[in-house]
């Protein structure tokens, strides 16, 4: 059973590229990033503040009713057996995610949560912290990135894309905002683990980055 991490900033197209990867092998898919974001959603639903590290935050992790369902096709995250794909997925509920995923004990909350993904025939792991924290054993590790503006322009395309409104500039300070909390946070920062494969996806299209990250696999005798 191997497992195979992605990690990179908001933006850098790992989250396409794993679910992609995933489609094709038939392995198992963990979007971490949407643990934090169905947290700090469900912390707010229920008036617990995510702006301090509570005894009520860190139960609230804990216990959190969340799992993933593929409704046509599309991986829904659900709360207490809802979607709240929508409610995730706004620049708000990122940041939101952000400010729970700066704290510790909420990450170590939510470790056995995300081993528990390790499951055959394998495990594609994206995230922030897949390769040096969550799965340090992974027998790949890819470290996917891409200049600002790039992340920028993919997530203004993807949020008019669901209809949702986007704003260039608000878009590109909010990702270089989140980038700078993310890598200078005390817990997990986000960073390459000193064995990962760095992959820049700018100015590449999917696909490109697809071959590479497969051709690195193939290396790697993980395919
Ligand atoms: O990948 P994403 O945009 O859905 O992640 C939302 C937030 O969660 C992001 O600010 C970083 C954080 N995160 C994290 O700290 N560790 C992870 N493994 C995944 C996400």
């Amino acid at each position: 059973m191997s497992v195979v991490t992605i990690d990179g900033p908001s933006g850098s197209g790992k989250g396409t590229i794993a679910q992609l990867l995933a489609d094709e092998l038939g392995w198992h898919l963990l979007d971490s990033g949407a643990l934090y974001r169905v947290l700090a959603y469900a912390a707010l639903e229920k008036n617990i503040s995510i702006d301090d590290e509570s005894d009520a935050l860190i139960d609230l992790a804990e216990h959190l009713p969340v799992s993933f369902s593929t409704i046509d096709g599309v991986t829904h995250a659900m709360l207490d057996g809802e979607s709240v794909e929508q409610h995730i997925r706004t620049e708000t509920a990122g940041n939101a995610a952000s400010k729970v995923a700066a704290m510790a004990g909420v990450r170590q909350a939510l470790l056995g949560r995300q081993h528990d993904f390790a499951e055959p025939p394998g495990l594609i792991a994206d995230g922030r912290d897949m390769g040096t924290k969550v799965f340090p054993n992974a027998a790949a590790k890819i470290f996917l990135t891409a200049s600002v503006e790039d992340r920028a322009q993919r997530r203004y395309n993807q949020l008019k894309q669901k209809g949702f409104d986007a704003n260039f500039r608000a878009l590109s300070q909010e990702i270089a905002e989140r980038d700078a909390r993310d890598a200078n946070r005390a817990a997990s920062p986000l960073r390459p683990a000193d064995d990962a494969y760095l992959l820049d996806s700018s100015g590449l299209t999917i696909e490109q980055v697809l071959q590479l990250a497969k051709a690195y696999l193939a290396e790697k005798a993980v395919i």
